[in-house]
């Protein structure tokens, strides 16, 4: 007959399927109860994630092992680890995957969503990610939109990536490093592929470019909460999310969704950006509310977060010697702005 000193033996090697930590490290194993005269054995173990696929799939593999010893029959009992220690144990292992997927520790990834299409996330995306780097940061720029994309477009890149060895270099403009799928199509012809093909694709603008030591990598994203909002969820687990939406109230009831969606995948909310919160006239400088009013307030209260920032109707300065039609210099008024969303953000984030 098995002793319970063989089954621990046996089981204390085999790892928890969601964090690559043994039952031994773990501390799984609460409990084994053997009754001789059936030849029977009941475990319960302790998981970071149980009533999981990844549980029954183990479930099998551990009767098999037992039976395998000679047992007859096995009762297994799943429970969850202690909250804190459990807490502890994911945010290593999301830690892990992602600093396996760009091949370091320590950056912060922040994608930036919104409900609706044309409320203004490239403009977010690429104008923080500047006014980050205007605070001394090392940013980069994943265009995780990939029918769509329009981040070299705003800041006016014509270069194209080099490739050193594996890896493809980012393109860097303004102190930012960028990577898009438009640097990759032949004269802005339409792209048509599907969900997986998406998934790979992106998994690609992470795995193989040489991102290098960055503080913030920042994800523009396509409209919606579609595959690639599911896909960057689950390629990223401890990113952040910045949610741009107008203040019409019903943009706002729409941006609800995309946060929703983040809180659900526990991806932290750092806050709301309204833009295209007014007009203001330029001859008597009175504010019009041109798309209404109170959206980004309305969502930061349904979302439990704050709104970081209200951006004015307003164009970039014109130069003459640099061309990128979507950056607002850093003494525009909408630059300052973003500056002072850049700041917040910093200071939400530690760094
Ligand atoms: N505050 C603003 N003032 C003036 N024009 C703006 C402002 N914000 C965005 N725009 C313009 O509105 C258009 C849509 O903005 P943008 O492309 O950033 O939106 P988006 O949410 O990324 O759109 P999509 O869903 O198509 O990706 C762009 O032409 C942009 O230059
Ligand atoms: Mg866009």
């Amino acid at each position: 007959m098995i002793t319970e000193e063989h089954i621990r033996e046996l089981l204390n090697p085999v790892k928890d399927p969601h964090i690559h930590k043994t039952f031994e490290e773990t501390g799984a194993i609460e409990n084994i109860k053997l009754k001789e005269d059936k030849n029977h054995v009941s475990i319960k173990i302790a998981l970071t994630e149980p009533n999981s696929s990844e549980q029954m799939q183990l479930q099998q593999e551990i009767v098999g092992m037992l039976k395998k010893e000679g047992v007859a029959t096995v009762g297994l009992r799943f429970t969850e680890l202690p909250e804190e220690q459990r807490k502890e144990y994911l945010e290593a292992a999301n830690e892990e995957k992602e600093a396996n997927l760009i091949g370091q520790t320590g950056t912060q990834f922040i994608s930036i969503a919104s409900g609706k299409g044309g409320v203004g996330k490239s403009t977010v995306t690429v104008n923080l990610a500047i006014a980050l780097a205007r605070l001394g940061k090392k940013v980069g720029i994943v265009d995780a939109d990939i029918y769509g994309f329009s981040v070299p477009d705003m800041m006016g890149i014509e270069n194209r990536p080099q490739v050193r060895g594996e890896k493809i270099i980012p393109v860097e403009r303004f102190g930012v490093q960028v990577i898009s799928m438009g640097f990759f199509v032949e004269d802005n012809s339409p792209i048509i592929w599907r969900g997986p093909m998406l998934g790979k694709m992106l998994t690609s603008f992470f795995k193989e470019v040489e991102w290098g030591d960055l503080d913030y990598l920042l994800l523009d994203l396509p409209p919606g909460t579609g595959d690639i909002a599911l896909d960057v969820q689950e390629l990223l687990p401890s990113s952040k999310q910045v949610i741009v939406t107008t203040p019409h109230p019903t943009a706002a009831f729409v941006a609800a969704r995309a946060g929703q969606m983040a809180i659900k995948a526990e991806h932290e909310l750092i806050g709301i950006v309204e833009n295209m919160s007014y007009f203001e006239s330029a001859i008597t400088g009175q504010r019009e509310y041109v798309f209404g009013e109170g959206g980004g307030d309305k969502l930061a209260e349904v979302l439990e977060t704050e709104v970081l920032g209200r951006l004015p109707l307003q164009q970039p300065y014109e130069e003459e010697d640099v061309f990128a039609p979507g950056i607002y210099q850093e003494d525009h008024p909408t630059g300052k702005i973003f500056l002072s969303i850049a700041n917040k953000i910093n200071k939400r984030c530690g760094k």
